[in-house]
């Protein structure tokens, strides 16, 4: 069963009917909303919204682990998480997509394993490739059946949040290697990894990371992006799930 993680800008899935709401509590609480079950032409899939619905969790205040283990207390095997970014990469755009396929964790304080307190065996999970490629492969051929340009590759940066960057602290991403840089990615990823799950991410560019345009980086710009580019990623979704899973 696939679930999808919707991040900014995708709280909801307008146009379609949940054919049922699941209120799940998990031992590590509750997750950030009511999983909803949905259909679309015979293939069933479910959807979270990260920051829950109406948006106001903020990505430091996630509870990532009720998220992942609520969904897969719901029978999900696959997750494809949608995040709002910001690009660093200089050929990205406002409205770009990119499917990842590393990521650094910057983030510090978030509750980050479901692998502590009274454990029989410590586990380190193998988490050399962050994303399923499998999975990033299959979003990659649904883009190129749309004629989606997408770019196909890229590390992503999670940052602590909420504040956004400092142009100095982008620049040491841009050292690092980073392409775009977000809030949410992590420990999302590792966690999913660590509950056995398929999981891949696909990222929408809302801004020009800061100091790559000139002037701050204002809400407005980023909302006005949001709503440019969400269709685009709503597009790709119903593509793949329509013609491919459930
Ligand atoms: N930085 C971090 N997270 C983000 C950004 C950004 O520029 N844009 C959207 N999410």
């Amino acid at each position: 069963m696939l679930a999808i993680i919707g991040g900014t800008g995708l709280t909801q899935l307008e146009g379609l009917a949940s054919v049922r709401r699941h209120v799940v509590e998990t031992v590590h609480g509750q997750p950030s909303a009511p999983i909803e079950a949905f259909a679309l032409n015979g293939h069933s899939f479910l959807f979270l919204p990260r920051h829950g619905h109406p948006h106001r969790i903020a990505p430091h205040q996630v509870n990532y682990r009720a998220n992942i283990l609520a969904l897969k207390s719901l029978g999900v095997t696959e997750i494809l998480a949608v995040n709002a970014v910001g690009g660093i990469h200089p050929s990205l755009k406002p409205t770009d997509i990119v499917v990842p396929d590393q990521l650094i964790d910057y983030t510090y304080g978030r509750a980050q394993t479901f692998f502590e307190g009274d454990l029989e065996a410590v586990t380190h999970i193998d988490f050399t490739e962050p994303y399923t490629e499998a999975l990033r492969q299959r979003v990659l051929q649904h883009a190129r059946q749309l004629n989606m340009s997408v770019m196909a590759n890229g590390i992503y940066a999670c940052t602590q949040g909420p504040r956004l960057e400092t142009a100095a602290e982008i620049k040491r991403l841009a050292r690092d290697g980073c392409d775009i840089v977000g809030m949410t990615g992590m420990p999302e990823a590792a966690l999913a990894r660590e509950a056995g799950l398929s999981y891949a991410c696909i990222a929408l560019v809302v801004n020009p990371a800061a100091g790559l345009a000139d002037g701050p980086i204002t809400m407005a710009q980023i909302e006005l992006a949001i709503q440019q580019g969400i269709e685009r990623v709503r597009t790709l979704l119903r593509h793949l799930i329509s013609t491919d899973w459930g």
